[in-house]
């Protein structure tokens, strides 16, 4: 993570297994709800990209306009780079949320996907987003809420995992509940025509249980997160190698299903 971000932690950090997992996003999925706001010609900034699936997705629906993806992180921006070559209206650059590098007015739409959930001041963050769209454009946001996650069957290990998880991010001063809070932070935010949906996630095919498992077992043993749960305190290697298990052996049930809420805000800028 560069300097860019008030000294905050991004609690997942940028493991391949993290990357891999948010490379797969689609604009159909993440941005379903502000699909029916674009038009061809727009411009729209799409603020903590990552590896930027969501924003090439994004691109197409707003050609011949511009789409720029934002990150506090260079490494996954070159990622999201590679992966996305050849979409000749879209761009990546390094930017904080917090102080984004345009000018009022730059753009039609700014939208962010599963950002606000590891900041520590969501409503300053969607207020500098909407700083920089026109009057009559939008500012979209969406994250999930960890406590509404489903896991059947119900296992010791992914309740012990999502208890971690939710103080990992809190001891780094955001919120896993975010999904929740979003019409709040809207609302802190100054803005005051917001329209509020939900979708649920829902997971049932193997293969996609498999994948979901398999990363949430890698990642909480190799990635960021267990650095962090280490360092403060929370778990020991074995520990975290349990929970991996948990997860490996959760994904191979033959009734394991997974799913979890959704919180979207969506504000028209006056
Ligand atoms: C959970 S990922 C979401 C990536 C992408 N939007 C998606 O849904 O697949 C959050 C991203 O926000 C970036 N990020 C965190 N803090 C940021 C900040 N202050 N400004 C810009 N980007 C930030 C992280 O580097 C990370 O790539």
């Amino acid at each position: 993570m560069s300097e860019l971000s008030q000294n905050e932690t991004y609690t997942h950090g940028h493991h391949p297994s993290v990357v891999t997992q948010h490379s797969r996003r689609t604009a159909e999925e993440a941005a379903r709800f502000l699909l029916p706001k674009l038009q061809p010609g727009m411009n729209l900034l799409d603020v903590g990209c990552g590896p930027g699936s969501i924003t090439a997705g994004l691109a197409k629906y707003v050609d011949p306009g511009n789409v720029i993806g934002i990150d506090a992180d260079s490494g996954v921006l070159e990622t999201a780079r590679d992966l996305n070559h050849g979409v000749s209206n879209l761009r990546f650059a390094e930017g904080d949320v917090y102080a984004l590098p345009f000018e009022d007015d730059s753009f039609d739409v700014a939208y962010a996907h599963q950002l606000m959930q590891h900041l520590g001041d969501p409503a300053a963050a969607l207020r500098e987003m909407g700083r920089v769209v026109r009057s009559g454009g939008f500012v979209a946001a969406r994250d999930s809420d960890y406590q509404t996650m489903i896991c059947h069957p119900r296992t010791e290990e992914i309740e012990e995992w999502r208890a971690l998880y939710t103080e990992v991010v809190r001891r780094n001063g955001a919120d896993a509940n975010a999904g929740r809070r979003i019409p709040a932070w809207f609302n802190h935010a100054g803005f005051n025509q917001i329209e509020v949906s939900t979708t649920v996630a829902m997971m049932r095919d193997s293969a996609e249980l498999l994948n979901w498992g398999d990363s949430w077992a890698e990642r909480v043993t190799n990635s960021k997160l267990a650095d962090q749960a280490l360092a403060y305190g929370l778990a020991n290697q074995s520990d975290l190698e349990r929970i991996a298990t948990g997860w490996r052996d959760w994904a191979r049930n033959e009734e394991a299903l997974f799913l979890f809420v959704h919180v979207e805000g969506l504000a028209a800028v006056s």
